[in-house]
């Protein structure tokens, strides 16, 4: 049998997911963008998800909340099905509250979040919920691939926007706009990662965030705000999210604990108001998310402890971002130019003339050293001239060492 014969066009027709192994063993891996593992919290983890079970018994284990008569012990049927859809309303609550103080957003209340399995969900839940086949999508000229991919496999009309060293520039998503609106086709949804984008790390200033408001408003655009690095700040000052700048509930934001804590709660959400957020729970084909992680984060969020966690991660990553900035200016840097990123996970390399960087990355590959390709995130003239070197997860040694090994390669290329 010919199982791809049986395939739906859907299944078919989506851009790759996965991509060929290193032809390697890799030593150092810089691949992959994911939290370091000496970050993770584990005895607090471990001491709140037992504290959960005993304080919540079977009802952390159910599909959505009941009450709970401590008197008799009788469960309480209460009207939680819309835990079902939009998940554990405490969660939610918590959420609202520590997203509302640290982004500065008045007046959210649970019913202006839903809760998903990462926030790769809540992206493809947007995808779904406001964008028909043949409308236009915007994203930034390179951006994070599982996103254009939804967009792209939704029959979206994808169109991407200028970025530079300050994000995406308003001059060109105005272009796009009136190339949309020549060609007759009706641009819907823009999405893009304005704080510590992927892969760059540029951050949107404030000035163009509000310019980019007012655009949205005149076409009618929701504003996918994919904010999950923005709480990964090693330097500089905060800048205003989207959504907090948002006066007329176009922005829907996206985020998750997978980065600022650990992938493998696969918790996000989406963020916006109640009636854009009902969209995503509409589309939803699913029965929600673990309650019992659900029950643990927002009793990890209500405590308080969430704060005082990311002020320690980010200064796990600060000493790796500056480990490996000053590697690549030491072994690289007469080779590749790059702006030193204020937070997230990623420096953006960029090869200069004269090294030939095919060569570069084979000889780095045989040597233990992975990064991602330019061409994984941008289908720009010139991406194979880039490339992501993750430093997060990586221990310090082994970037210190690694970057060498990569140093080694790229010179040997230039010189070849
Ligand atoms: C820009 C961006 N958005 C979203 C995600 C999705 O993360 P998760 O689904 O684990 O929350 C990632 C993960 O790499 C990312 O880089």
């Amino acid at each position: 049998m010919d199982a791809r014969s049986l395939y739906s066009t859907l299944a078919l027709d989506g851009p790759p997911l996965f991509f060929p192994d290193p032809p390697a063993q890799i030593t150092f891996n810089f691949d992959q963008g994911i939290a370091a593992q000496e970050s993770f919290p584990i005895e607090e983890l471990k001491e709140l998800a037992g504290r959960v079970l005993d304080r919540d018994g079977a009802r952390a284990l159910e599909y959505i909340s009941f009450g709970h008569d401590d008197a008799t012990g009788d469960i309480i049927y209460l009207p939680s099905y819309v835990e079902l859809v939009l998940g554990n309303t405490g969660l939610r609550e918590e959420l609202a509250r520590w997203l509302g103080r640290r982004q500065g957003v008045a007046g959210l209340g649970p019913d202006n979040f839903i809760v998903t399995s990462g926030s790769v969900q809540a992206i493809a839940l947007a995808t779904m919920a406001f964008v028909n086949p043949g409308e236009g999508v915007l994203a930034e000229s390179a951006s994070f691939p599982y996103a254009t991919r939804f967009l792209q496999m939704r029959g979206a009309d994808l169109r991407t926007v200028d970025i530079d060293d300050q994000g995406l520039v308003i001059e060109s998503l105005e272009r796009r706009l009136e190339e949309f609106r020549r060609d007759g086709i009706r641009p819907k949804l823009l999405y893009l990662i304005p704080t510590f984008q992927l892969p760059t790390g540029a951050v949107l200033p404030e000035d163009r965030r509000r310019r980019l408001l007012e655009i949205a408003e005149e076409w009618d655009l929701v504003v996918l705000e994919d904010s999950i690095y923005a709480d990964l700040r090693y330097d500089g000052e905060p800048v205003p999210s989207l959504l907090s700048l948002d006066t007329s509930g176009r922005v829907i934001q996206s985020h998750a604990f997978s980065k600022v804590m650990a992938p493998a709660l696969r918790l996000g959400w989406m963020a916006g108001r109640p009636d854009m957020i009902e969209a995503l729970a509409a589309v939803r084909q699913d029965l929600g998310v673990s309650q019992w992680l659900c029950r643990l984060m927002a009793a990890y969020l209500a405590e308080d402890r969430m704060d005082a966690h990311l002020e320690s991660a980010n200064a796990i990553y600060r000493r790796k971002r500056d480990i490996a900035v000053a590697g690549v200016l030491e072994h690289c840097g007469e080779w590749v130019d790059f702006t030193v990123p204020q937070g997230g996970f990623y420096l953006w390399l960029r090869m200069r003339d004269g090294v030939d960087w095919e060569k570069a990355q084979h000889e780095a590959v045989m040597g233990g050293v992975f990064c991602r390709p330019g061409e994984r995130f941008t289908d720009s003239a010139d991406s194979g001239r880039y490339l992501r070197l993750a430093f997060s997860h990586a221990p310090e040694h082994e970037l210190r060492r690694g970057i060498e090994v990569l140093g080694a390669a790229i010179t040997n290329a230039a010189k070849g």
